[in-house]
């Protein structure tokens, strides 16, 4: 694979080496630095950007778009129901489509299959928002949020997922941690564990780049001495109301709480999380959740306590969405 990221697609990270990920951070620390000290100079003006979400989105969509204006780029917003898509028109079409009107386009959508189908089609990059399977824009912010707070190399840096092990986040965590020589363990109920076939071959990947891959049903012994305690919803985008009773009796164990951060033995332990985050009442789900389950008033993947502690790093991960998009942008069409 050449060292070259200009007109390359952000599908999943499973063809991406550990040198291009070194890069794509680095660039979005650079750019990073450069917005902040207003040295910032665009790079991707007269291009436009197709944004498409099947699923909703504040943070990936925001991202995408503030990273595009600050380029000087176009976007076009499709939101989950106003095109042709699916119902009348396919996504091979599609693709061909909007191929010839823009320079690059992200989905964000159920199943990996369609984006894939979309970097087939389109003949311009294609950024993955996040499917069923992966999220790996999200994973950009991760490293560097986690690069940002913790002294160590990345190959020192221990973390643990705890919670719903085969969810999009969690797949792409092992999948990056794994690339990038990482201590990375899943903390599921055996259930949630993380399909077998993606945990060999993140297997082989860590066996080229050193990292330790741990899946575990036991949460404390996940996060014992790691750096980071990283966690998500319990029931993603798409996943059925009903699943929450079962994934609550399986993921209570798995709650991000004070007993668990302590668990860490670590002083400098932060929490992560991709968010949006249920970690009170004041939400409508978090609210009907509450309703039925008193116990959970005060949280559910993460208790409130922790989530308004200074441990929280969950906001500079989201900022850190906007500058690693924007370096996937300029990385590929700048
Ligand atoms: N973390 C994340 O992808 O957030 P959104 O769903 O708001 O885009
Ligand atoms: N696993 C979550 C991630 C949201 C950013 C979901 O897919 O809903």
């Amino acid at each position: 694979m050449p060292f070259n990221q200009k007109n390359r697609s952000l599908l999943s990270l499973v063809h991406h080496t550990e040198r291009d990920l070194h890069y794509l951070l680095d660039l979005a620390r650079d750019l990073k630095r450069a917005k902040y000290s207003g040295l910032n100079r665009p790079t991707l003006t007269g291009k436009n950007i197709a944004l498409i979400f099947e699923k909703t989105s504040t943070r990936t969509r925001c991202a995408f778009q503030v990273a595009a204006h600050d380029e000087g780029a176009h976007v076009t917003y499709i939101d989950p129901s106003s095109s042709q898509i699916g119902h009348k028109e396919s996504m091979k079409d599609t693709a061909r489509v909007l191929g010839r009107m823009y320079d690059a386009i992200e989905y964000r959508g159920a199943s990996q299959h369609t984006v894939e189908e979309l970097a087939e089609f389109a003949g311009v990059p294609v950024f993955n928002g996040l499917t069923d399977e992966f999220h790996p824009t999200q994973m950009l912010a991760d490293v560097l949020t986690m690069a940002e707070h913790c002294p160590k190399p990345l190959p020192e840096i221990a973390f643990a997922f705890v919670g719903d092990g085969r969810n999009n986040v969690a797949n792409s965590l092992l999948l990056v941690a794994a690339k990038l020589g990482m201590d990375v363990r899943i903390g599921a109920p055996a259930d949630l564990w993380p399909k077998e076939d993606h945990v060999l071959m993140c297997e082989d990947f860590a066996a080229a780049s050193g990292a330790r891959i741990t899946i575990t049903d036991n949460p404390f012994k996940a996060v014992s001495g790691v750096d980071f305690v990283y966690t998500d919803v319990w029931v993603s985008m798409g996943e059925p109301v009903a699943a929450w009773s079962e994934r609550i009796d399986q993921l209570l164990p798995y709650q991000v709480n004070k007993e668990l951060m302590a668990a860490a033995a670590n002083p400098r332990v932060k929490f992560m999380h991709c968010l949006p985050a249920f970690h009170n009442c004041e939400t409508e789900v978090g609210a009907q959740i509450a309703a039925q389950y008193p116990h959970l008033r005060n949280g559910i993947e993460v208790t409130e306590e922790i989530f308004e502690s200074p441990v929280n790093i969950s906001f500079e991960q989201a900022e850190n969405r906007m500058h690693t998009i924007k370096a996937v942008l300029v990385a590929a069409l700048g």
